[in-house]
């Protein structure tokens, strides 16, 4: 079942993002190309797919919700392009492919990063993607500033970098993982939720209480993934985070606890859509999804 709606869901936000990288001149074919390759490269579109989930929860088409879907499919695409630089994480691989700056350079994935994140509230805020009254806009568009900002995703990503070799506690790698990874969760989940022009406050409410849970659990996995998956699955290196001595979960608590704590974050999420009926069914395999993937 969630294979089928990821395959239609992942159509439909690949088809609204194509049409984002015509570049307008000549002078700008490269930057374009470079942004294109960010984003047109595969990729699980796990925040698309939980922004559509979310408007068909309470009961919207999710064509309704094309602008946020591409919207944090940029911002989080750009995020890659710039976690994977040289004065970051510095990898070479993603998606199975070289990184932006190996098969552009170092200037030009800078740049690339830069242009999607603008693009991602070009999308948002385009009425033709985006049909909803123009102070929804507004709502989604403080959303995903916050959530992609220095009091949100930018600010864990700093405290990621300024915690290499240190020993966080589990608070503060809860603080570091809500921020750098949730925060953009959250937002996916919100956006959809705005979009679909129906939800009332305890909605919002249970829906952030269920973004929280799997905005965490998504990192927990995806740091459980990086020592016991391989290289060839990952479409990433392998074991990047215990060579750069990352504070991560399993190094934090063991590979078993890590792994059981994704699951207490999935059960989590799934009781606070108790009060959803079976239009949450998207969301609620998402949950399921996002802590057994194996990529
Ligand atoms: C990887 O995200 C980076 C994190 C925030 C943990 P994804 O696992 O969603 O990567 P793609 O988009 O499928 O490549
Ligand atoms: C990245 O976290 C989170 C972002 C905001 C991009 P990671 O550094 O763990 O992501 P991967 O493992 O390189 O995909
Ligand atoms: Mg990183
Ligand atoms: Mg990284
Ligand atoms: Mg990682």
């Amino acid at each position: 079942m969630i294979a089928d709606y990821q395959a239609r869901s992942q159509a439909r936000v690949n088809a609204a993002l194509e049409s984002l990288f015509e570049a307008p001149s000549p002078e700008l074919t490269r930057l374009y190309a470079a942004m294109r390759y960010s984003v047109m490269n595969g990729g699980k579109r796990v925040r698309p797919l939980l922004v559509y989930a979310a408007c068909e929860a309470l009961g919207t088409d999710a064509g309704q919700a094309n602008g946020a879907a591409c919207a944090v499919e940029l911002i989080h695409a750009y995020s890659l392009v710039h976690d994977d630089l040289p004065a970051m994480d510095d990898d070479d691989l993603r998606r199975g492919q070289p990184t932006t700056h190996k098969a552009f350079d170092e200037a030009c994935a800078i740049l690339a990063g830069d242009g999607l994140q603008s693009l991602a509230f070009s999308a948002l805020l385009n009425a033709s993607l985006s049909p909803q009254n123009a102070e929804t806009r507004l709502q989604m568009a403080d959303a995903l500033a916050f959530a992609a900002g220095p009091a949100g995703m930018v600010g864990g990503q700093a405290i990621d970098l300024g915690s290499v070799g240190l020993k966080l506690d589990q608070d503060a790698l809860a603080f570091m993982h809500r921020h750098k990874t949730g925060a953009l969760i959250e937002a996916s989940v919100k956006l959809g939720a705005l979009a679909s022009g129906k939800a009332d406050q305890s909605q919002l409410e249970a829906l952030q209480t269920y973004a929280r849970a799997i905005g965490l659990a998504f990192q927990v996995q995806d740091d459980i993934l990086d020592v016991e998956s391989d290289t060839a699955t990952l479409g990433k290196r392998q074991g990047a985070d215990i060579a750069r001595d990352k504070p991560t979960y399993p190094a934090l608590l063991g590979l078993d606890a890590a792994k059981a704590y994704a699951l207490q974050l999935r059960d989590q999420a799934l009781d606070a859509l108790r009060p959803f009926d079976t239009a949450a069914e998207p969301l609620r395999a998402l949950a399921r999804f996002i802590v057994e993937r194996r990529s």
